[in-house]
């Protein structure tokens, strides 16, 4: 039986930290923090998201700008609405929520976001510094799965890491952050051969594929400590993550369950990263 990995609990620890620091800055600086969210269309999952992140702005304080935009934006409207966002300097943190409707490219999207108030870590800048392992704002999703990983308290040096998935938001920055741990990182993906058998090595699997129940126990070292990030929706409208819990957690030392695991992580650590941002932007760090 393993012991389950509570992202509630955890990511509440997180912005209570960034909540007592915002008030700090107010008292002692007389600075404020903002996060201006932008969603572009009525995708309802983003809409869930977006809802979430104003109400974790709401909770450690910061103000929060939505903007949302019809499905029928042009481009050409949302990158004005960038640069707006980029000249505001009440605005320390700016997110525009993925998928954009396919008419938008999301690449040139990011690209316009100030790499100093990409809150998400995505402009190829702010890549570049993941890369390098010297950053302003880490990654939301990977660096809430390096904080649940050390709530176990499992040192990462010299593991056998292994992460399924390369995506650009999870996978490929999770295997990075890992590796600057001293981990043995292993990616995997759709294209990997004999799966089952380099998950079986691995003391830490993250799980970042987007179909659920794809890892089941019996790919699961014995001890291992295993992070869900999967988020999907069954049939029976039940959540379940990229992990089938039921038979991993008899063979795991520590397990996040979905939900409560990952997902309220990304949020906390995205405040962090505005909090840092506001900080950077008044020349404090
Ligand atoms: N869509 C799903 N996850 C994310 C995220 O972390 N950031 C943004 N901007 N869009 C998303």
């Amino acid at each position: 039986m393993s012991q389950l990995i509570n992202g509630k609990e955890i990511s509440a620890e997180v912005k209570a930290e960034v909540a007592k620091e915002t008030a700090e800055l107010k008292e002692t600086k007389g600075l404020g923090v903002g996060l201006a969210v932008v969603i572009v269309g009525n995708d309802p999952a983003s809409r869930v998201y977006v809802n979430n992140k104003k109400k974790a702005c709401e909770a450690v304080g910061f103000r929060s700008f939505e903007y949302a935009l019809d499905e029928n934006t042009t481009q050409e409207q949302l990158l004005e609405l960038v640069d707006t966002l980029n000249k505001d300097s009440s605005v320390n943190g700016i997110l525009v929520q993925l998928p954009l409707p396919k008419h938008i490219d999301e690449k040139t999207i990011i690209n316009a976001i100030s790499p100093d108030k990409d809150v998400d870590a995505f402009h190829p800048v702010n890549v570049g510094h993941i890369m390098i392992g010297d950053y302003t704002f880490l990654p939301c999703t990977p660096a809430g799965v390096m904080r649940l990983i050390e709530s176990t308290g499992t040192d990462v040096a010299g593991k056998q890491c292994v992460v399924i998935g390369r995506s650009n938001i999870v996978g490929k920055p999770q295997a990075m952050l890992l590796l600057h741990k001293n981990g043995t990182v292993t990616i995997c993906h759709s294209k990997t051969k004999n799966l089952k058998e380099i998950c079986l090595g691995a003391d830490i699997l993250v799980v970042a594929v987007g179909r659920a129940n794809f890892v089941t126990g019996d790919m699961i070292k014995e001890g291992a400590v295993v992070i869900d990030v999967g988020m999907n929706r069954l049939e029976n409208g039940k959540l379940c993550g990229d992990v089938e819990f039921e038979s991993a957690e008899k063979k795991a030392s520590f397990i996040t369950p979905v939900p409560g695991g990952v997902g309220p992580m990304t949020i906390a650590m995205l405040m962090k990263n505005t909090l840092t941002a506001a900080k950077k932007q008044a020349g404090l760090i």
